[in-house]
């Protein structure tokens, strides 16, 4: 049986894939860099600029940071790997994947799940990234000039709570990322990743360079440069694994949508490490811009200042006392600080959307501006209450949380290490270990001596890991402990 099953699987892969060669019906990227830019722009985003501080700020520095580097290693580029292999080898959008890879097995629910997820994270992770836009609005206004430290806490609950500012700059982010969507995946989504990337990395190393050569920088670099392993814990592990999936974009089929665009060309591990190092990098940079800045000020590297509204208080006034002496500066590293998120959140967004765009198109067989057009819609509709739940609606509670958090919680918490743990136990136990070296070798085309331990990896190390970080979020692990 099982035998039949595979070679029917083998034949149903490769009528598929002539259809795609020879209809031509699908778009793929037109070259490696495309590609590699495109997932890297998935993976760059609010979490490398926004979380990744936090994180790091919480968690101690630079021992956190060389857990995460760990981490992205050992799990990350297995699992980013699986999803490029899965996208890939079916060459369809990520809840076809596991229909044509496992037909007729509820492992289709896998490629469901992430699609869902993505519209999740869709709804609220527009929210933010409108704030993003809004911030840039007051930037450019000259806004943040003339403040004291006291007045960008009330100015940021102002604009937060305040109903159809927030509102309208997130439905302008929506429409953005639709505008590129519609375009499709080389004129839209490949050519705006050439463009986004390039420009996302020139302002960041602008930053970097204005923020280390500030006066009183030092103990902001020290903090990221000398790690402190005393800090180091269980939680402190799970923090950067939980940041990890988050920052590489991993476990709801955003990089597995993409990688079915990708050429037969493309190699997955060279691509997945590409990706890595990027977004490594990228996370790292935003910690050389953030933390000497705010060490230059004479702020404490303590939780409390870089907590959650680091970059909505904290910064804006850091920027101002930092440059005092030459406002224009404050005024520039501002304006370039705020374009850079925003640069970075779009290349993130437009991933999100891809997923269920692609989904919506060939499952119920829509042209692609009509699809992309519901998502618009849904997205935009969720959105608002999302964006509301900070002012009017904030008495309205799911769970114990408000909207937004609610959806924060529901697709980051769960959704994402759900799916990344089915992820890996699909690739590590029921693909055929064919399909999965001829993915990984080019179809013989190059050499893969790291296989077998990438297997076992999948098989082991991965799930065990993740299913840890998920206790976690849920709480069973604190309540075994007490
Ligand atoms: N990786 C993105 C970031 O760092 C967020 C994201 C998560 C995007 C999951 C797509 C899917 O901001």
């Amino acid at each position: 049986m099982e035998v039949l099953a595979d070679v029917q699987n083998t034949i149903l892969l490769k009528v598929e894939s002539y259809k795609t060669e020879t209809l031509n019906t699908r778009e793929n990227f037109g070259s490696k860099v495309g590609a590699v830019l495109a997932a890297a722009g998935s993976a760059v985003g609010l979490g490398n600029v926004w979380r990744f501080p936090i994180e790091t700020g919480r968690n101690g520095g630079a021992a956190f940071i060389l857990v995460y580097i760990a981490c992205i290693i050992v799990i990350g580029l297995p699992v980013m790997m699986s999803e490029f292999l899965i996208g890939r080898s079916t060459q369809s959008n990520t809840a076809r994947a596991y229909q044509k890879l496992a037909p007729g097995t509820p492992w289709r629910w896998v490629g469901r799940l992430g699609v869902f997820t993505a519209f999740f994270i869709m709804c609220y992770y527009g929210v933010i990234a409108g704030w993003t836009i809004g911030y840039a609005v007051l930037a450019v206004g000259n806004q943040f000039a003339g403040k004291t430290a006291a007045d960008y806490g009330p100015m940021f609950s102002d604009y937060a709570t305040n109903w159809w500012q927030p509102l309208l700059c997130m439905v302008a982010f929506v429409v953005l990322t639709h505008v590129v969507i519609v375009k499709g995946v080389t004129k839209g989504i490949e050519r705006w990743s050439k463009v986004l990337m390039p420009m996302l990395f020139i302002l960041v190393l602008v930053l970097v360079f204005c923020s280390v050569t500030l006066p009183n920088a030092g103990a902001g670099i020290d903090f990221l440069l000398k790690p402190d392993w005393s800090k180091v814990d269980g939680s402190v592990v799970l923090s950067a694994m939980g940041q990890a999936f988050f920052s590489l974009s991993l476990g709801m089929g955003c990089l597995c949508t993409y990688a079915s665009y990708f050429d037969k060309k493309t190699s997955h591990g060279k691509t997945a490490i590409q990706v890595c190092v990027i977004d490594t990098l990228i996370a790292l940079m935003a910690g050389f811009i953030i933390f000497p800045a705010v060490s230059s000020v004479g702020y404490s590297l303590d939780p409390k200042d870089v907590g959650a509204n680091l970059i909505f208080i904290t910064l804006p006034n850091v920027f101002q006392q930092a440059f005092s002496g030459v406002p224009w500066l404050a005024y520039i590293f501002s304006v370039m600080f705020y374009l850079l998120i925003i640069v970075a959140a779009l290349t993130s967004t437009i991933s999100l959307h891809e997923v269920v765009t692609s989904y919506m198109a060939e499952e119920f067989n829509m042209p692609r501006k009509k699809a992309a057009l519901w998502e618009t819609g849904g997205i935009i509709f969720f959105g608002i209450f999302c964006s509301l739940s900070f002012g009017v609606l904030d008495g309205v509670r799911i769970f114990g949380l408000n909207i937004f958090d609610f959806f924060d919680w529901t697709a980051s918490k769960i959704c994402l290490p759900v799916g990344g743990l089915f992820i890996s136990l699909f690739t590590g136990w029921y693909l055929d270990k064919k399909l999965f070296k001829d993915e990984i070798t080019n179809y013989g085309s190059s050499r893969a001596p790291y296989v077998k331990a990438l297997i076992f990896v999948l098989r082991y190390v991965a799930p065990i890991a993740i299913f840890t970080i998920l206790l976690n979020e849920l709480g069973v692990l604190s309540l075994l402990g007490s």
